[in-house]
């Protein structure tokens, strides 16, 4: 977390780790600032399950590079430590960006606590990356204005507070990750408040070269993802908006809308 009285970014006799999102998956969908930190790193470290190894195409001949999918934290965290200690350059790439369900509190807390310099480099979202897919606002006037980004229970305790039947209560427009698995349990509690008949999409891998894209009803939700066989990196949008609503309009570019930079003529 950030810390104004830490001044170990500042440190650079040290080497330091760059925590850089990758975006949904498509390769110039990651930041310029998180390219960059890519072709100079010494060593990546990366979730090789979600993010595409030709993006590592970049990096220099001769960086150490190291797939985490099949590992603990345990196994990563100190060789990251090690090779910062030791003045290099670390990337830490993970998909879409760190501050989702990326496991960033715990990295940077090991790195606090043992005064390695990190800075954070965001990244593209699932659920960005999805909403430009489908060529959609999320947010149209008088339809919705609340985007919840939220996620079943899975190994992860979800607080009970933030139930998914109590979210859907908003019919906000829900943006549902991690929840492949558990997609029956998802439709029921989600149908407790949204008609059956709201628009859903169901994104598989979007942005990779085998994405699979559907938007459909909600009440077909679980059907969809059987019939596809999909089991992860599924991301499900839930939402009045995506029906598309030709009479919606936002006040911001509405000829009877003053503001600041567009005074009454
Ligand atoms: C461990 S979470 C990480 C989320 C990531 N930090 C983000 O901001 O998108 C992985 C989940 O994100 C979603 N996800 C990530 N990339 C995706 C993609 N390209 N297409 C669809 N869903 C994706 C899926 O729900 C997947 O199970």
């Amino acid at each position: 977390m950030f810390d104004a009285n830490n001044t170990s970014n500042n440190n650079h006799s040290k080497g330091k780790v760059a925590i850089v999102g990758a975006g949904p998956g498509a390769l110039d969908l990651i930041t310029v600032r998180g390219q960059n930190y890519l072709k100079t790193a010494d060593t990546i470290v990366y979730t090789g399950s979600l993010v595409p190894e030709n993006m590592l195409s970049v990096a220099k001949a001769d960086a150490e590079i190291v797939d985490t999918r099949s590992q603990v934290l345990e196994d990563w965290l100190p060789l990251v430590a090690e090779r910062a200690k030791a003045g290099k350059t670390v990337v830490r790439l993970q998909d879409g960006d760190p501050s989702l369900y990326g496991a960033l509190h715990e990295l940077t807390v090991y790195l606090l606590e043992r005064d390695i310099p990190f800075e954070v480099v965001p990244g593209v979202s699932a659920f960005q990356g999805a909403a430009a897919r489908l060529q959609v606002e999320l947010t149209v006037p008088e339809l919705v204005q609340t985007i919840i980004l939220t996620r079943m229970q899975g190994q992860t305790n979800v607080p009970t507070d933030e139930d998914l039947s109590s979210l859907a209560s908003h019919r906000a427009s829900l943006c549902l990750y991690l929840s492949a698995h558990h997609c029956k349990q998802a439709q029921e509690k989600l149908l407790e408040h949204y008609p059956p008949d709201t628009p859903m999409a169901l994104l598989y891998r979007v942005g990779w070269d085998d994405e699979y894209v559907k938007l459909a009803r909600l009440d077909e939700m679980v059907s969809l993802t059987h019939e596809q066989k999909l089991k992860r990196t599924v991301l499900y949008i839930i939402s009045p908006a995506l029906a598309g609503s030709p009479e919606s309009r936002s006040r911001l570019y509405h000829e009877e809308h003053q503001h600041i930079f567009r005074p009454k003529k």
